[in-house]
């Protein structure tokens, strides 16, 4: 399973992949702002700094919503490196233009989805990653991993291309539940990746091997 983590933070982003484990990095428009990126030409740059950081998949959002204007848009985005990963929202332009990205060879990231159908749509348009978003979910008492057994079970069944891509994860649950599925990625926060190492047991069986070691080496 593929990690990414879901941050514009450029600190965030080295220490990920200074542990060695990280596959790409997904943003929003949300995420750029916390960051107080702002202006065209810094949003640009900001992507550029974050490709330059990691191997591959850097998911950029598109800001807009009708086909000719998402189409300029991730074109535009694409341009900065071959890194990036046009990111597009489920609507109906969406789903378009996920088409024409693909038929001209421009990766994709369909976001904002919350139902198997709109799955079932991202992967005939050919998008390379669906992201079910199953911390909202949960938020509002509907089941988000089970969305990602749905959609698995589906793409299965048609041996689709496109890759799940679990968002909007909260805790080491959710990744071990999603790893338990078979989700190809999943998308968090750093706190949840460094989560996955502590264990109390771990911590004191260290201290214990290093006593041990002190008492007759000094
Ligand atoms: C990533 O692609 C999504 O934008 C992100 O995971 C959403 O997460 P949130 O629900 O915590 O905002």
């Amino acid at each position: 399973m593929k990690f990414f983590i879901d941050t514009a933070n450029l600190n965030e982003i080295k220490e990920a992949y200074d542990l060695g484990v990280l596959d790409g990095v997904t943003t929003n428009p949300s995420l750029m702002a916390k960051e107080g990126i702002k202006g065209l030409d810094n949003i640009k740059a900001h992507y550029k700094a974050i490709c330059d950081i990691v191997d591959n998949n850097v998911s950029a959002e598109v800001i807009a919503t009708d086909f000719d204007a998402i189409i300029k848009e991730g074109k535009e985005l694409a341009k900065i490196d071959d890194k990036i990963v046009v990111k597009v929202p489920m609507i109906k332009d969406g789903v378009k233009a996920i088409k024409k990205f693909t038929s001209e060879g421009i990766r994709t990231n369909c976001t904002l989805v919350f139902s198997a159908g709109q799955a079932i749509l991202a992967a005939k348009a050919g998008a390379s990653y669906v992201s079910p978003f199953i911390g909202r979910l949960d938020d509002i008492s509907q089941d988000g991993l089970e969305l990602i057994s749905q959609i698995r079970l589906i793409y299965d069944n048609y041996a689709y291309d496109t890759e799940i891509l679990a968002a909007s994860v909260r805790h080491t649950m959710h990744l071990i539940q999603c790893a338990e599925i078979g989700s190809d990625v999943v998308t968090c926060p750093l706190n949840v990746i460094t989560a996955l190492l502590k264990h109390p047991l771990t911590d004191s069986g260290l201290e214990k091997f290093l006593a041990d070691h002190k008492k007759v080496n000094g």
